[in-house]
């Protein structure tokens, strides 16, 4: 007998939608992965996946609120303006937000944003 690290997939609930655009152009305007957007996803993937919470991290483009990236969107929920502040309390208010929207549809509750 042997034994196998085995998790079944699950799908996810929702997604947590990063903008990790990058400007090619050279007229300095603020972007998200110039405020550390793409570091930031891979870092809640981990978490994520890390939890065994059944949330898909989905990177995209840019959400037009440029100027106070990185922006985040928890589907149906929260949304997230970071305003360059990618600390450690801030990915774990996402976190939070995550955790809360993921027990609110596994219970049943109406999904949204906190109040
Ligand atoms: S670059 Fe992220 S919102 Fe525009």
């Amino acid at each position: 007998m042997f034994e196998v690290d085995f998790k079944p997939a699950t799908a996810p609930l929702f997604t947590l939608r990063i903008c990790i655009n990058r400007r090619l152009n050279t007229d300095n305007l603020p972007n998200c992965t110039g405020r550390g957007s793409r570091g930031l996803a891979d870092q809640l993937e981990q978490l994520i996946d890390g939890e065994g919470l059944p949330v898909k991290v989905l990177r995209g483009p840019c959400m037009n609120n440029c100027a106070k990236g990185p922006n985040l969107k928890i589907q149906g929920a929260d949304y997230f303006n970071l305003d360059s502040d990618v600390s450690d309390a801030r990915v774990e208010e996402i976190m939070s937000a995550v955790r809360r929207e993921v027990a609110c549809r596994t219970s049943g509750a109406a999904p949204g944003p906190a109040v």
